[in-house]
Order: structure tokens, then C-alpha cells, then sequence
């Protein structure tokens, strides 16, 4: 009888074993360690201008990305929020088969290679979007914007890199629209529970012209582009 419960015994704490390593390997865990060890990294911006090379292949060599939109601009963006995203696509926390292959390749695999190449990025200053939306649905989409996003992201969508709240001004308008329609099915994970709920019920012209105004916002600089 007492071996039995022996057996048991030792059964449950085997269990328990497995599933705390289980924990210790989820992605969600390795991808918050990696996170903490990139921020806490000193950048090498002149290492990360190398590992840039790779990038500007499709980002453009100051980051500005397409103006169609299928390529973002991520010059000057702020530095903790690049590393969030590196880190995301690495650990399939965010979904693009371009950039879950570019994040794990060579030249980006420790936290140090992360932090070079987002340093270099965030001081760079690109050109901004040369196209905007249609200005159709602007006056509603700023309304939404300044009851819903501006206290966090600020009026002219700047962000703010010690809250590390993403930088959305000068962003092409179709990759922002992408993002929003990406939020409200719940395709960013990590964004599901802070924006889903703000953005589920919003008409699809609100979110046009959320675009269309952050599109129209000078990236970096507080004011409305000419
Ligand atoms: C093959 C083309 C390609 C290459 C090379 C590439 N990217 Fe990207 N990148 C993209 C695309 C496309 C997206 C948008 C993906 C999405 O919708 O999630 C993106 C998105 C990003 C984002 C998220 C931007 C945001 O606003 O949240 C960051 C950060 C980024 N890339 C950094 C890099 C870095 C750093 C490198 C080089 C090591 C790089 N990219 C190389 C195509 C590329
Ligand atoms: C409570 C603060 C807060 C509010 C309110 C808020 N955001 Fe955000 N937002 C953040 C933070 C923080 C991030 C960076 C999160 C991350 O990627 O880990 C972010 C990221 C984003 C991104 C991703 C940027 C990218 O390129 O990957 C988009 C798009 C966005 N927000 C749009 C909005 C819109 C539109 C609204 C209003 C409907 C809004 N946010 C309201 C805090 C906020």
C-alpha cells in the first residue's frame, strides 16, 4: 500500500517536473528573456550600420520602406520598440513569413545583434510616406484617433520610447490599415488584449482615416507634413 502511494507520489512530482520545464521553454518566456537581454545590452551603432546592409535591401537604406505600404518605415523608431518587434517575429509572438526568416537569420542571433542594429535604425531619419490616404474619411478618423489612441501615442502619433509605445506618425497609410484590420482579428497577439477591444467595433472608414492622418503626421518632428 505504502509503495503504491510511493508510486503516486513520485508520478505527480514527475508531472509537475514536466510541466515546469514545459514553462521554462514556452516561447512567450524565451522571447521576454531575450527582450530583457537586448535592452540591457550597450549597442554598437557602427556594428548594427553592418547588419543593416541585410535590411536596406528591402527597407530602404533609411529605413522608409515602400510607398505601397508592403514594406513599413522603421527608421526612427523608437529603440525599444524595434527590439520588441525583432524579438516578436523570432518567437512567432508576431506573424510575417518575411520577417520571422530575416529575425533568425546569421548575422541577428544574440541579443547583442539585435540591440547594434536597432540602435542604428532608431537614428535614422527617413523621407516619410510620399502618398496618404484619399482624405475621404480624415475627419473621422482623427476624431477616433484623438478619443481612443492620442494619450498614449500622442497627438501626432510620435509614441514614446521610455513606455515603449510605438512611433505611428509617417507611417505609409495601406501597411497602418493593415495593422489595424491585423488588430481587430486578432492576428497580433500581443496587441490583442490592450487594442482589440478599443478597435473591434470601429467602421472600416474610421480606420482609413486613422491611416490617412497618421500618414499625414511628420515622423519625429511634431508637425503636420505640407
Ligand atoms: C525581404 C524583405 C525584408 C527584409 C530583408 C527585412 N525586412 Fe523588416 N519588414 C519587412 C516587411 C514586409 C515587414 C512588415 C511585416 C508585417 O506586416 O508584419 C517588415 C517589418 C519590420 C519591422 C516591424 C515594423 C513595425 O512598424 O512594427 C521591423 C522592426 C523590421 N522589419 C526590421 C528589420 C530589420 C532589422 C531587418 C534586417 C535585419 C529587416 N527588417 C529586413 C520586410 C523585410
Ligand atoms: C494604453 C496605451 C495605448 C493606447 C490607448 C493605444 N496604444 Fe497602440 N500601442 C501601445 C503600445 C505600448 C504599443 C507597442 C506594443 C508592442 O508592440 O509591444 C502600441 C503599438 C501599436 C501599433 C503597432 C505598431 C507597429 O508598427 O507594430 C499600432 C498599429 C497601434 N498601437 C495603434 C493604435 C491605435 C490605432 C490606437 C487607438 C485606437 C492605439 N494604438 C491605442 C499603446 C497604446
Amino acid at each position: 500500500m505504502r509503495n503504491v502511494r510511493n508510486i503516486v507520489h513520485l508520478g505527480s512530482m514527475l508531472m509537475s517536473l514536466m510541466m515546469i520545464s514545459q514553462a521554462l521553454a514556452s516561447p512567450s518566456l524565451d522571447a521576454s528573456v531575450e527582450y530583457r537581454a537586448a535592452l540591457a545590452a550597450v549597442p554598437d551603432a557602427r556594428r548594427g550600420d553592418q547588419i543593416f546592409a541585410t535590411c536596406a535591401a528591402c527597407h530602404g537604406v533609411d529605413g522608409s520602406g515602400l510607398p505601397d505600404g508592403s514594406v513599413p518605415v522603421i527608421g526612427s523608431q523608437h529603440y525599444p520598440v524595434l527590439l520588441r518587434q525583432l524579438v516578436d517575429y523570432r518567437y512567432a509572438e508576431r506573424w510575417d513569413i518575411r520577417m520571422e526568416h530575416v529575425s533568425r537569420l546569421k548575422v541577428l542571433q544574440t541579443p547583442q545583434d539585435l540591440a547594434d542594429v536597432a540602435a542604428l535604425i532608431a537614428s535614422l531619419q527617413p523621407m516619410g510616406p510620399t502618398v496618404h490616404g484619399s482624405g475621404e474619411s480624415l475627419t473621422s478618423g482623427v476624431k477616433v484617433y484623438f478619443e481612443r489612441c492620442q494619450t498614449c501615442h500622442g497627438a501626432t502619433g510620435q509614441g514614446d520610447a521610455d513606455r515603449g509605445i510605438a512611433r505611428l506618425a509617417g507611417q505609409h497609410p495601406e501597411y497602418l490599415l493593415r495593422q489595424f484590420i491585423d488588430v481587430v482579428e486578432a492576428r497580433r497577439p500581443r496587441l490583442s488584449k490592450t487594442h482589440t477591444p478599443l478597435m473591434r467595433e470601429l467602421q472600416r472608414a474610421e480606420l482609413e482615416g486613422m491611416a490617412d492622418y497618421l500618414s499625414r503626421t511628420r515622423r519625429s518632428r511634431g508637425d503636420i507634413a505640407p
